[in-house]
């Protein structure tokens, strides 16, 4: 009696042997003829072998061996599994070389516009300047009338304008914003304000839309001084610091006085080439001092409070920075032309 419990105890343990050396699916199936079989398993034989053994006894005796019947049979199939899983790596491995390099996601790239736009601002943000906007639809108060351009305006060349109706039009630049910041804020402030902006007009260096970053720095006794050194500061910035400013007289209908500024030429340094037209200066901005009136425009005491103006197209010095010809690539969408930018 205890000697089949002891042959038990010797056929667990000769099971998990036998067990751990099985490496394949057909040496599996062996073991399992070998010990469940129906005809001539181990186990059967055991089950056998305990009508031999005394009625008292019998019970104890026939729950060993079905515990070790689902012992073996659990392990088994636990180790059936783990040779399937194992076997479908390893088919895979054979079907694809795991060593071969990947192939790489193709990455995309900011557009040249959008890197130039966000140079501007950081270099202002850097200074302080907060970021304001307004509608690209505008009314011909905010485009035209409060920045000066009254109605008969010779500045106004009716030419250049997108008419939606006798009152609306699509700006023609991004001034518009400055009328709307004075009228929703108190001095003193400094703000950049880029955008969009349209115009009829079409050739290799003028687009019917295209960008403009505007500035505008309200306060007290803000002077043309202010105005010469923060230009001066954002250029070396942007074109870097060897780069020299010019100012030059200029009208526009909103300062007074107005300015033409000047960078010296950032391909040649100043020396004269054929994209300064050998003069050694790029014309970059137009800025000036905020004109009385438009002050008064927007209900500010130009007694109380001066300020300063600027303005500049986005495509221009993106043109310049990367040496693009036509500005007609940059709303191409030519993935030729776009990922040399990456
Ligand atoms: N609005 C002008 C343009 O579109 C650019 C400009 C010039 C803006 C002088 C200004 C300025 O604020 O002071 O050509």
């Amino acid at each position: 009696m205890s000697d089949l419990k002891a042959r038990i105890q010797g056929i667990r343990d000769a099971f998990n042997q036998a067990l751990d050396q099985v490496e394949g699916l057909k040496a599996l199936e062996e073991l399992r003829n070998q010990y469940l079989g129906r005809k001539r398993g181990i186990v059967k034989d055991l089950l056998a072998d305990l009508r031999t053994v005394s009625k008292e006894l019998r019970p104890e005796l026939g729950q060993a061996v079905n515990r070790l019947k689902n012992t073996v049979e659990n392990a088994l199939t636990e180790k059936l599994e783990a040779l399937k899983s194992g076997e479908s790596t390893g088919d895979l491995q054979r079907k694809m070389d795991l060593t071969l390099p990947g192939v790489a996601p193709e990455l995309g790239s900011l557009h040249p516009l959008k890197v130039v736009n966000r140079d501007l601002i950081r270099i202002f943000e850097r200074m302080g300047y907060e970021v304001a906007s307004a509608s690209e639809i505008e009314t011909d108060f905010y485009n035209f009338e409060a920045l000066g351009l009254t109605k008969n305006h010779p500045a106004r060349d009716m030419q250049d304008t997108f008419y939606v109706t006798d009152e609306v039009v699509l700006r023609t630049h991004t001034s518009n914003v400055q009328i709307h910041l004075m009228q929703e804020s108190k001095p003193p402030f400094k703000a950049i304000m880029p955008g969009r902006v349209y115009r009829k007009d079409a050739d290799i260096t003028h687009s019917p839309m295209f960008h403009q970053v505007e500035g505008l720095v309200v306060g007290e006794q803000i002077t043309f001084a202010d105005l010469k050194g923060t230009l001066e500061h954002f250029l070396k910035q942007l074109f870097g610091s060897d780069t020299k400013m010019r100012l030059r007289p200029s009208y526009f209908p909103f300062t007074e006085p107005s300015a033409e500024v000047d960078v010296s030429c950032i391909m040649c340094g100043g020396k004269g080439c054929r994209v300064c037209k050998n003069s050694g200066w790029l014309e970059i901005l137009g800025a000036g001092m905020v004109d009385p009136v438009v002050f008064k425009n927007v209900g500010y005491d130009p007694e109380v409070v001066s300020g300063f103006a600027f303005g500049l197209g986005v495509e221009r010095v993106a043109m310049l920075k990367y040496g693009i010809s036509d500005i007609r690539m940059f709303f191409e969408d030519d993935l030729r032309f776009l990922s040399q930018f990456t």
